[in-house]
């Protein structure tokens, strides 16, 4: 049933309009247990949800309208290997590469599940394999990652994010952008002999990755490269493809995992190759740790669904259009724009799974930049702008730099922050009041691992699934980038011929302005 016909939505609808007088200072005032009803732990993270604008009857009727929309049977589909993709008629499996070769696998399984999964592990070994081999490579000082979107964001987030595993001798280059300012910027540093190409795209037919690959290979070419083998590997599902480009070391991937839901997969390559085979084992199992907790943890006290759920109120019933991401730790620098293809992409729909509009908002605008960066540029409007912002800070307890002072302040800022924006402070009036009863999310990882990114990664894709599950959508394609890329194409011919016959005045004089001399 579509969401907003369920009773639960009516009795949220309803929850809603009596809203405007509730307030977090006298909910905590009023309720001592409320801080521990609304925080939980979970692999690899805790979480405490009680400074957001609710209390439990809404998430109470927050879980009912998740069991009218049938979010739970969707989950369970997913898991048993569905093809719950209808528009690209495809399972969605991310799930299954963080899934252990033995043990758990589950005898309910349809084959089909059973077989990927050794296809799932065979990969993963060579894939293993062959960034320990690059690790052992002393000729080889760079790695150049190649790929955009979901081939770039992951494998660059939980790099960045896992320096402090990172081998020190090697150095990984990330270019995604068609502006050959970015690659001419990571080429102008290398040699041909010590870099290692990886050409990452799931279709492989990506003209900015396709564009860059070229251009790469000419370069290596241009500096006396010869071994093409040994200098480009692949990370893509279309094998065929990667070979007629001329490279021979591919690494593939199956098309039941989405591009956003890559990093688990060969896409992971670059990361296996800074952390080494057993921290990326290590992520797989965060990730798979948290994919255990959202199938058999009780709705109420499973994090994914409770996070996707307070996204849903956030965005149906109190209105608010975005949330912004605040990690407290500089190692988390990309996690924003991960996270604004992860839930951006898969939720920003608006028509439902037959096709039909939706009468109400789906994905919210993703935003945020890492504390303490963030106070000193748009915290401003969090504080005291019109418009209420849902904030979810990430903050990580132990840092593994020996600065003495830094940690315990910068903790205290995330704390601070989250305290304001509740409190808020009225005596002063005017242009310095703040009004308070801001929300936010603050979740907490005693430290950044390899084991507790991949509980965070997996714990971010599951809540994404909740909402986009009530608000009765797919999560997994993406129709939406297609028109750009078509007009892309079009464009790009008249640019070189300078034909403008049929456009519109204003791209015909822009594209004019461009080329002329
Ligand atoms: O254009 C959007 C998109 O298709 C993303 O979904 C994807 O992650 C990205 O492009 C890159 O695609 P590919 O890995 O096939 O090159």
């Amino acid at each position: 049933m579509r969401a907003d016909q369920t009773a639960a939505w009516q009795n949220l609808v309803e929850q809603a309009k009596t809203f405007a007088g509730f307030d977090l200072r006298t909910e905590f005032a009023r309720d001592v247990g409320r801080a521990a009803h609304f925080s939980q732990a979970a692999p690899g993270v805790f979480a405490d949800l009680s400074k957001n604008l609710w209390h439990a009857e809404i998430e109470a009727q927050l879980l009912a309208l998740a069991q009218q929309a049938g979010v739970l049977e969707r989950r369970n589909r997913m898991f048993q290997g569905e093809a719950i993709n209808t528009t690209e008629n495809r399972a969605v499996m991310h799930w299954l590469l963080r899934q252990p070769a033995q043990g758990a696998a589950s005898d309910a399984w349809p084959s089909g599940v059973k077989s990927s999964l050794k296809e799932v592990h065979d990969t993963l070994n060579a894939m293993l394999a062959f960034a320990e081999k690059i690790r052992d490579d002393k000729h080889i000082t760079d790695v150049v990652n190649i790929g955009i979107g979901g081939s770039d964001l992951g494998p660059q987030m939980a790099v960045m994010a896992l320096q402090s595993f990172a081998l020190k001798d090697k150095r990984i280059h990330f270019v995604s952008n068609v502006d050959g300012h970015e690659l001419d910027a990571v080429l102008q540093g290398l040699k041909a002999d010590s870099t290692l190409f990886l050409v990452a795209s799931k279709t492989f037919t990506t003209l900015d990755t396709m564009t860059n690959a070229v251009s790469a290979k000419r370069w290596f070419e241009a500096q006396g490269g010869t071994d093409v083998s040994r200098h480009f590997a692949a990370l893509t599902s279309n094998v065929q493809a990667a070979g007629q480009f001329g490279i021979q070391t591919c690494f593939g991937f199956w098309d039941w995992v989405g591009g956003r839901y890559s990093l688990w997969s060969a896409i992971g390559l670059p990361l296996a190759i800074a952390i080494g085979a057993d921290n990326f084992r290590a992520l797989l199992a965060g990730a798979h740790a948290m994919d255990q907790h959202f199938l058999h943890a009780e709705p109420a006290q499973n994090l994914p669904v409770r996070l996707g759920l307070l996204d849903v109120w956030y965005r149906n019933f109190l209105h608010y259009s975005s949330r912004c991401i605040a990690p407290y730790h500089s190692g988390l620098k990309r996690l924003a724009p991960y996270l604004q293809q992860l839930e951006m992409e898969s939720n920003g729909k608006q028509v439902d799974h037959a096709g039909q509009a939706l009468p109400y908002g789906t994905a919210p605008v993703l935003w945020g930049e890492p504390g303490t960066n963030g106070q000193h540029a748009f915290f401003q409007m969090l504080h005291q702008g019109t418009d209420v912002v849902p904030l979810e800070f990430v903050a990580v307890k132990y840092a593994t730099h020996a600065l003495p002072d830094h940690q315990a302040l910068l903790l205290s800022n995330a704390l601070a922050q989250a305290q304001a924006l509740m409190l808020g402070k009225s005596d002063a009036g005017g242009h310095k009041n703040f009004s308070g009863n801001r929300p936010s999310t603050f979740i907490l990882l005693d430290d950044l691992t390899p084991f507790n990114l991949g509980a965070l990664i997996a714990l971010q894709e599951h809540r994404v699934f909740v909402s986009g599950a009530v608000w009765g959508i797919n999560s997994f394609d993406q129709w939406g980038v297609e028109l750009g890329k078509v007009l892309a194409k079009d464009i790009h011919a008249r640019i070189v011929s300078g034909d403008v016959a049929g456009l519109d005045a204003s791209t015909a004089q822009l594209l004019q302005r461009v080329r002329a001399a």
